[in-house]
């Protein structure tokens, strides 16, 4: 799977649940070390970076169109900086070092707050150091509720994520290896899923927000013991419900999923190895009053349809092992530029609609991640397909994306292998 053996799967996990701050707006959240059991009851536990005291830190709920306001105190020994993954919020808010904010040096607090315009599942996460300060644990999930929540019984969040350890549960201190740099990025020896509940019963209808936190692995996700439909991508409700099967989860992409219990619940992670459980979800007793209906969309998005594209630029992801030449001076670059240039790679006017191709010229997948937006992944045949936050570029493949700028400020635009970033390939656009 990587250098190291996979360490054994977590089938026997301690159940341990996402802590919930549910009605505590405005929140605290506190930056600092805690020591958590990551690994099965009965092996180590991991000296790691959390929040609140856990790794995850809690989970943040909101409602749609509300104000949220969280207080960040850094208890680290270093700086720090939290993003809110996915958010179409104002561009001051957003949590990133040289472009919106200063570092929040050890010691200080910075309060965010903003008002999330869309429901869905999104994320919180370090961006300073990030490749570094994610893989020891700074990320926890942030669940924006819909004014009409679905019928469901329970709402689960599913926190993917894995860590490089030693056997007795440290982490291995090494966070920027070139080699994985160059390659598929630092990745983990364990994996497992942190889930917001355990326990659900025969029958049950429940929503499952799956959120990949990890820094670099792409998960591929087989749920068993369920039955029902894909309602949401990367937050953003589906028009129609898709089929589920397989879910490919680029890093911090997220899927919503609508889900009648029909047995035993497993999260499986595909691997040449076979399935290597991520989680379990512990089915006792029965629903006797549930009915069985269609799964319906979920409520709506509002976000502005496309207009004819009035520019139409090209990023090209060059780099990496196995890579052409390039001309940037870091591993990995876009249009032949590492890390964050001087001038930005676009210039937009407030609500224009660019299209923009990605071009993978590399011998590896990358996600590539758009700040403060939103866009429309592109079809083969020209058709608009989903609305996504990052995208998925295999290996020498291309794809288009439309997005309606219409958020101003300036936006980074990099890959979410985060070993990737912080190997070069980041830039960033401006809205004015
Ligand atoms: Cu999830 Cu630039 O971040
Ligand atoms: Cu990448």
């Amino acid at each position: 799977m990587n250098r190291r053996q996979f360490l054994a799967s977590g089938s026997a996990l301690a159940l341990l649940p996402v802590p919930a701050l549910a009605g505590q707006n405005p929140f605290r959240l506190k930056a600092e070390a805690v020591t958590q059991q990551v690994l099965p009851e009965g092996d180590g536990a991991t000296s790691m970076l959390g929040f609140n005291g856990s790794m995850p830190g809690p989970e943040l709920r909101v409602r749609r169109g509300e104000r949220i306001t969280i207080d960040v105190e850094n208890g680290l020994q270093e700086g720090t900086a939290v993003h809110w993954h996915g958010i179409r919020l104002e561009n001051m808010m957003d949590g990133v070092p040289e472009l919106t904010q200063e570092i929040i040096n050890p010691g200080d607090a910075m309060t965010y707050s903003f008002i999330p315009p869309d429901a869905g599942t999104y994320w919180y996460h370090s961006h300073y150091i990030s490749h570094e300060q994610v893989a020891r644990g700074m990320m926890g999930p942030l669940i924006v509720e819909d004014e009409t929540p679905p019928d469901v019984d329970h709402d689960i969040t599913v926190l993917l994520s894995d860590w490089l350890m030693q056997e007795d549960g440290s982490l291995v201190e090494d966070y920027a290896d070139m080699h994985s740099v160059a390659h598929g990025g630092y990745m983990g020896n364990f994996a497992r899923a942190f889930l917001s509940q355990t326990q659900v019963r025969l029958g049950d209808r429940v929503r499952l927000r799956l959120i990949n936190a990890a820094t670099n692995r792409i998960f591929s996700i087989a749920v068993s013991g369920v039955s029902g439909r894909v309602v949401a991508l990367d937050g953003m409700a589906l028009a129609e419900p898709g089929p589920l099967a397989e879910l490919l989860l680029a890093p911090a992409q997220r899927v919503d999923l609508i889900v009648d219990i029909t047995g035993p619940v497993g999260f499986d992670m595909t691997t040449r190895q076979g399935p290597y459980r991520l989680a379990d979800l512990t089915v006792e007793g029965r629903n006797e009053t549930r009915q069985d209906g269609a799964i319906l969309p979920l409520a709506p998005h509002g976000l502005p349809r496309p207009d004819a594209p009035t520019q139409h630029l090209t990023l090209t992801m060059m780099g990496g092992a196995m890579g052409g030449r390039h001309g940037g001076d870091n591993i990995w670059a876009f249009n032949n530029v590492s890390d964050l240039p001087q001038d930005p790679f676009g210039r937009f006017q407030r609500g224009e609609t660019v299209r923009m191709t990605l071009v993978n010229d590399t011998s590896f997948p990358h996600g590539i991640h758009l700040h403060g937006h939103h866009f429309y992944e592109v079809a083969d045949d020209g058709a608009l397909g989903d609305l996504r936050d990052t995208t998925l570029v295999h290996a020498g493949e291309s794809r288009d994306i439309l997005c309606v700028f219409d958020n101003p400020g300036r936006w980074l635009l990099h890959c979410h292998m985060l070993s990737h970033a912080t190997g070069g390939m980041r830039t960033w656009v401006t809205v004015a």
